[in-house]
C-alpha cells in the first residue's frame, strides 16, 4: 500500500479530499519542497524544512505545526512507503477560501506530500547532458519555492522538444539557472554561478556544491555571467537534489557550445558523492 502525508496524517490517497477553491489549485497559491532519501535515509532534511519555512514566511503562509512535527510526519512516510532511494515531495497551499485574488494574512496552510522511488542519475553524470538555453520568461520572486511552475515547465517542455534534457535560462544575455536546477561554469579553475538574488531559487544542492568546494581549495565566484561567457567556459553542470552534479555536455538555442566533462566537475562530484554518504539520516 502506498501513503501519502494529507495535513497531519500519514493514510492512504482515497483519503485525501482537495476543495475545488483550493488556493493551490486556483492561484498555484503554495510552496514545495523535494527531499532527497538515500538507502532509506534522508539527506539535508533540515536545510530543506528550513527553506520550507522561509518560503511560507515569504508568502504569509502559517504552518500547521513545527519543524520536529513535519520532520517526523515526513520520516514516517518515507518509513512505511519502504522507500529506498528517491525523494520525498511535500507541499503546503494556502487552503480553502472562495475564490479572489486577493488572500487573508497568516490563513493555516494545507499540506500534502508524497514519495516517489527513484534511482539518481548515473549515465548522465558520466556523459553529461544536452541543455537548451533560452529567456527566463519566469516571475521576479525565483526565490521563492512556489508551486506556481508555469514559467520552468513551459521552459522544460521546449528544451525537452529540441531534445535536451534542461532547459538553462538568461535574462538579457545573464545566465541564471535552469528550468529545475541551479547552473555553474568553471574558467580557469574558477568556479562561477548567479549570486542567490530573487532571480534564482537558492538551491540546497547549490549550497552544499559551494561549501565544499570552497572547503576543497576552490575559488567560488557568486557573480552573474553572460551567456558568451558561458559559450567560452571550460566546463558547466547543474545541480539540483534530483540531478546531483550532473555536467553539461553541449548547450544549443541562444548559443552553442562544448563542454568537456572536465576534472572540476569530476572532482565535484566526487565530493558531492561523499556528503551523501556522510550525512545520511
Ligand atoms: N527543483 N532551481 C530551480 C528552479 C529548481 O526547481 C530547483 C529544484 C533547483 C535546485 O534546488 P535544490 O538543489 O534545492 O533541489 C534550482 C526540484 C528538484 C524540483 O522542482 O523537482
Amino acid at each position: 500500500m502506498t501513503y501519502v502525508l494529507f495535513n497531519n496524517e500519514v493514510t492512504t490517497r482515497e483519503h485525501v479530499k482537495i476543495d475545488m477553491e483550493d488556493r493551490g489549485y486556483n492561484f498555484g497559491d503554495g510552496i514545495y519542497e523535494v527531499i532527497p532519501v538515500y538507502k532509506t535515509k534522508t539527506v539535508a532534511m533540515e536545510e530543506h524544512l528550513q527553506r520550507f519555512e522561509e518560503s511560507a514566511s515569504k508568502l504569509e503562509i502559517q504552518l500547521p505545526y513545527d519543524r520536529n512535527v513535519m520532520s517526523t510526519l515526513l520520516n514516517e512516510l518515507k518509513t512505511k512507503n519502504k522507500i529506498t532511494d528517491g525523494i520525498i515531495y511535500v507541499q503546503m497551499t494556502r487552503g480553502v477560501s472562495p475564490r479572489a485574488h486577493l488572500y487573508e494574512r497568516n490563513a493555516t496552510g494545507l499540506i500534502t506530500g508524497f514519495t516517489r522511488e527513484m534511482p539518481f542519475p548515473v549515465d548522465q553524470k558520466q556523459t553529461g547532458i544536452q541543455a537548451y538555453v533560452t529567456e527566463d520568461i519566469r516571475w521576479l520572486r525565483c526565490d521563492i519555492k512556489t508551486i506556481n511552475l508555469l514559467g520552468n515547465t513551459m521552459v522544460k517542455r521546449m528544451a525537452t522538444d529540441n531534445l535536451c534534457q534542461e532547459g538553462i535560462m538568461h535574462r538579457n544575455g545573464t545566465m541564471t539557472e535552469g528550468s529545475s536546477s541551479n547552473l555553474f561554469m568553471v574558467k580557469d579553475g574558477t568556479i562561477y554561478t548567479h549570486p542567490a538574488t530573487n532571480l534564482i531559487l537558492n538551491g540546497i544542492t547549490r549550497q552544499i556544491v559551494i561549501e565544499l568546494a570552497r572547503t576543497n581549495g576552490y575559488n567560488v565566484v557568486e557573480e552573474t555571467f553572460t551567456t558568451q561567457q558561458l559559450q567560452e567556459a571550460d566546463e558547466a553542470f547543474i545541480t539540483s537534489t534530483t540531478q546531483e552534479v550532473t555536467p553539461i555536455a553541449q548547450i544549443h538555442g541562444n548559443i552553442e557550445a562544448q563542454f568537456a566533462v572536465g576534472p572540476v566537475t569530476k572532482t565535484l562530484q566526487q565530493l558531492y558523492a561523499e556528503y551523501i554518504n556522510e550525512n545520511r539520516k
